[in-house]
C-alpha cells in the first residue's frame, strides 16, 4: 500500500497545485492531510475544497481551529492574526464546519501508525515536536510504531531504538528510505505551503508499506512563488508572510 501524507498547506494554492500534479504521477492508494490547511495564504477556500475532495483522512491544525474558536487567537502573532481575519472572511459556513468537524488525532492500526498535527500527548494544546526530548516523550506515549506529524514545517525523522537518533532532512530530495520495523519513528512530513527548512519548494511524504517493510520518501517540488507572492500582496497580506515564501523559512 502506498500513502501520501501532507500537511500545512496554509492557503497556498500554487504550491498545492504542483503537489496535486505530482500525486497524479505517484498514484497513492490514499492521501492523509495533517492539518493547517488554512491560515497565512490567500486561497483558504480552494485548499479546503481540495482536502475535502482528495484526502481520505484529514486532521485539524491550530490555524483550522482558529477558524471557529477565539480563545486560541491569543497565541497568534500579528501576521498570523491578520491572515486569520482575512481567512475567516473568505471561508463559507460549510467550509468552516468542515474544518471544525475534523479530528486532531487518528490511529490506523492496520498500518501501525498514528497521525497528528502537533503532539500525540496533548493534541489540542498545539505544542511542537521540535527536538529529541519532545520526540522521545511522544514516541514513549504513542502506541503505534510510526507517528506522523506536522506543525513545525520541518521535514525530520526521529528514530527511537537503543537510544534516540535524529535524521534531519532539510532541502534535498531523497530517495526511498527503509525504516526499521523494530524501532519506533516520529516523522515530520514537512509543509506544502510554507516550508521552513530554507528550501522554498513544496514538501510532502509518501509511505510504502508492503508485508513487514516500511519505506518513506520526501518529495520537493518547485512551484510558482511569484504568482503566490502577487496573490499575497493583492490580499493585503504582504510583508513577513510573503518574504518567507522565497526564503523557505
Ligand atoms: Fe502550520
Amino acid at each position: 500500500m502506498k500513502v501520501a501524507i501532507l500537511s500545512d498547506i496554509h492557503g497556498n494554492l500554487p504550491a498545492l497545485e504542483v503537489v496535486d500534479k505530482d500525486l497524479a504521477y505517484q498514484r497513492p492508494d490514499a492521501i492523509y492531510c495533517l492539518g493547517d490547511t488554512v491560515g497565512y495564504g490567500p486561497y483558504p477556500g480552494e485548499c479546503v475544497d481540495w482536502v475535502r475532495e482528495k484526502a481520505n483522512i484529514a486532521l485539524q491544525g491550530n490555524h483550522d481551529h482558529a477558524m471557529y474558536d477565539d480563545d486560541i487567537l491569543r497565541y497568534f502573532n500579528p501576521p498570523a492574526m491578520l491572515a486569520m481575519g482575512y481567512t475567516r472572511d473568505r471561508l463559507t459556513p460549510y467550509q468552516r464546519e468542515f474544518l471544525q468537524g475534523l479530528p486532531v488525532v487518528m490511529a490506523i492500526k492496520m498500518l501501525n501508525l498514528t497521525l497528528v498535527h502537533g503532539t500525540f500527548t496533548n493534541p489540542w494544546a498545539w505544542k511542537y515536536i521540535q527536538n529529541e526530548g519532545t520526540a522521545y516523550d511522544e514516541l514513549l506515549a504513542c502506541p503505534t510504531q510510526f507517528l506522523f506529524y506536522g506543525h513545525t514545517h520541518q521535514p525530520e525523522i526521529y528514530t527511537m531504538g537503543q537510544g534516540l537518533r535524529t535524521d534531519l532532512h532539510p532541502g534535498v530530495p531523497l530517495g526511498w528510505q527503509s525504516l526499521s520495523t523494530t524501532y519506533q519513528h516520529a516523522l515530520n512530513v514537512g509543509s506544502v505551503g510554507q516550508p521552513r527548512d530554507r528550501d522554498p519548494r513544496a514538501c510532502y511524504m509518501t509511505v510504502e508499506v508492503y508485508k513487514r517493510r516500511f519505506k518513506v520518501q520526501y518529495h520537493r517540488i518547485a512551484y510558482d512563488i511569484p504568482r503566490m507572492f502577487q496573490a499575497v500582496c493583492l490580499a493585503g497580506l504582504e510583508g513577513h508572510l510573503s518574504r518567507r515564501l522565497w526564503q523557505g523559512r
